[in-house]
């Protein structure tokens, strides 16, 4: 089955109500061990990559490499440019035929994330493919860089933006945040209620990696369609890697590969069961 555009993907969860967990990878271990988990599943799936860590996987190597590997898979599979910050890299990875971008302008006044959203959309037209905002702050830290402080989204320049935009989908600032929780995660389901209230776009929550089944499947029920799991496999395919070495004397690389194929399906697998995309491919 094809690569597809996020936006459908996400109207079908919307109707179905499931949320599509959207899985950051960095090598083609990655990419295999999120699709075939996908594939076992027979559920759909996004696959992505973030800006701030095209240093370590530049984007002309795995951006094609993401799009092969979707169009080959046997289920439907998005692939997107995940926290977009420069329009430079935003093109690239639309030329090389990603189905979906972020702009990520959630620390500009909103006015500036508004023009700068609108300037996306008019390129993704070309294309075809789908944009994601964000508005409020989601905290943490995507790429290690600075960390931020949690900005909860306000309903009121939620609408404002989109109306004015007529962006795709919306990233939400409900608690969460990017990389490990220093104590437990608090999403607000208020603020989320409110939010979902008011908005028709499907919205995505970013900073996956901590937060507890039981609220992934109420924000799966609230609005959420997209939801964002990157440190969490990363730390799956470190933690399947290091086990390797423990148990193998011997030297052999391509085992290695296979550990971290192997690490990243089952942190993918198991989340998707808990987004309840599970055969809806
Ligand atoms: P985590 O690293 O916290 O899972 O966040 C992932 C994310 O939101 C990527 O955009």
């Amino acid at each position: 089955m094809p690569l597809v555009n996020m936006k459908e993907l996400l109207l079908k969860a919307n109707e179905e109500n499931y949320a599509v967990g959207a899985f950051n990878v960095a090598n083609m271990e990655m990419v295999r061990g999120a699709i075939k988990a996908a594939e076992d599943l027979n559920s759909p799936i996004i696959i992505q990559v973030a800006e701030g860590r095209l240093e370590y996987s530049p984007l002309d190597l795995i951006g094609p490499m993401m799009i092969e590997a979707a169009k080959a898979s046997k289920v439907d599979v998005s692939v997107n440019f995940d926290h977009g910050l420069t329009l430079k890299n935003i093109k690239r990875a639309l030329e090389i035929g990603f189905t979906s971008v972020m702009i990520d302008g959630s620390k500009l006044p909103l006015e500036e994330n508004i023009n700068l959203t609108k300037n996306v959309i008019e390129e993704a037209k070309k294309y075809n493919a789908c944009v994601e905002a964000e508005v409020g702050r989601v905290g943490g830290s995507e790429d290690d860089s600075n960390v931020v402080s949690i900005l909860y989204t306000d309903v009121n320049d939620a609408k404002k933006f989109i109306k004015e935009t007529d962006v795709d989908i919306l990233a939400v600032a409900i608690g969460n945040a990017h990389g490990v929780y220093s104590g437990e995660p608090k999403l607000n389901f208020e603020v989320l209620e409110s939010i979902n209230r008011t908005i028709e776009i499907p919205l995505v929550l970013h900073g996956g990696t901590g937060i507890t089944k039981e609220d992934f499947r109420k924000c799966a029920k609230t609005g959420i369609k997209k939801i964002n799991i990157a440190t969490a496999t990363f730390n799956s395919v470190d933690r399947y890697v290091k086990e390797f070495y423990k148990n193998n004397d011997d030297t052999n690389y391509f085992k290695l590969n296979l550990a971290q194929v192997r690490g990243t399906y089952e942190n993918v697998y198991k989340h998707i069961k808990i987004f309840g995309s599970e055969n809806k491919a």
